[in-house]
């Protein structure tokens, strides 16, 4: 709690309040009838999911079609009912209107670190097929630098995990094998991957990293996110939503 300029005790606002806030504010912005849309895994995005949800049972969203970047988004898009599409499909091969998804660090010009929740690379996929991209955080994952506290995670074939980790540590990184809360062993992702996160102790280039980390044998994709410039919408702990960047509007087209 805080104190304002009157003496007054003021309530910051939780952080699943903020994460609620932020993920219906951007579908209430952005999301419109006809759109194909991505949307994103994690504890913020599923906000914006369930919004989408709501809004498309209320029928005030219509003619919307969905690529899930997650198991977690495709079982809550079932629980609404709301149409999900491979991206391989005719209805989406064109690519997306827009993309909704959450992030674990967002530096000023608004790259980003993603794949806390290892659903990186659909994710990316998914990024990058969008003509808009749009990100929702609370205010704690501003960073000046990318990965000094935050790990960027690196998805690798399950052979290249000793000699990926090798080649990743003459990059000045500090390697670590993601293990598994609830199951023995490493985390093994939706396609059956393993995941090291690495961490720098200085700050790195992110656009040369995301290309150069890619380079790597073995290497499926890197939690960098440097290559479609999203709108970031921040919920302060004040209770504000600021939005930052440019915000690219499509209508969605059947
Ligand atoms: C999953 C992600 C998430 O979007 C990212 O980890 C942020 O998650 P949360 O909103 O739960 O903090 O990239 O792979």
């Amino acid at each position: 709690m805080e104190q304002d300029s009157t003496g007054s005790i003021k309530e910051e606002a939780q952080p699943e309040q903020l994460k609620l806030r932020a993920g219906r504010a951007v579908v209430d912005a952005m999301v419109k009838s006809g759109m194909k849309l991505g949307l994103g895994t994690g504890s913020t995005a599923i906000h914006a999911v369930r919004r989408v949800g709501e809004l498309f049972t209320q029928g005030v969203l219509q003619d919307i079609s969905v690529f899930a970047t997650s198991f977690q988004t495709e079982i809550e898009c079932e629980k609404f009912g709301i149409p999900v599409y491979s991206l391989n499909s005719q209805r989406l091969s064109s690519g997306l209107d827009l993309t909704i998804d959450g992030a674990d660090e967002v530096d000023p010009q608004n790259r980003l670190i993603k794949g806390g929740g290892g659903a990186l690379l659909i994710e990316k996929l998914a990024a990058y097929a969008s003509l808009s991209y749009a990100i929702v955080v609370d205010e704690s994952k501003l960073v000046e630098n990318l990965s000094l506290a935050f790990p960027v995670p690196v998805e690798v074939v399950p052979a290249a995990r000793v000699q990926a980790a090798k080649a990743l540590e003459k990059f000045g990184a500090n390697v670590k094998l993601r293990e598994a809360v609830r199951k023995a062993g490493p985390v093994i992702t939706e396609h059956g991957n393993l995941v090291l996160d690495i961490r720098f102790c200085s700050p790195v280039d992110p656009v040369i990293m995301e290309a150069e980390l890619n380079k790597i044998p073995g290497v499926v994709e890197n939690g960098f996110f440097t290559g479609n410039p999203p709108v970031v919408y921040i919920a302060r702990f004040n209770g504000a939503i600021d939005v930052r960047g440019v915000q690219l509007l499509h209508e969605g087209k059947k």
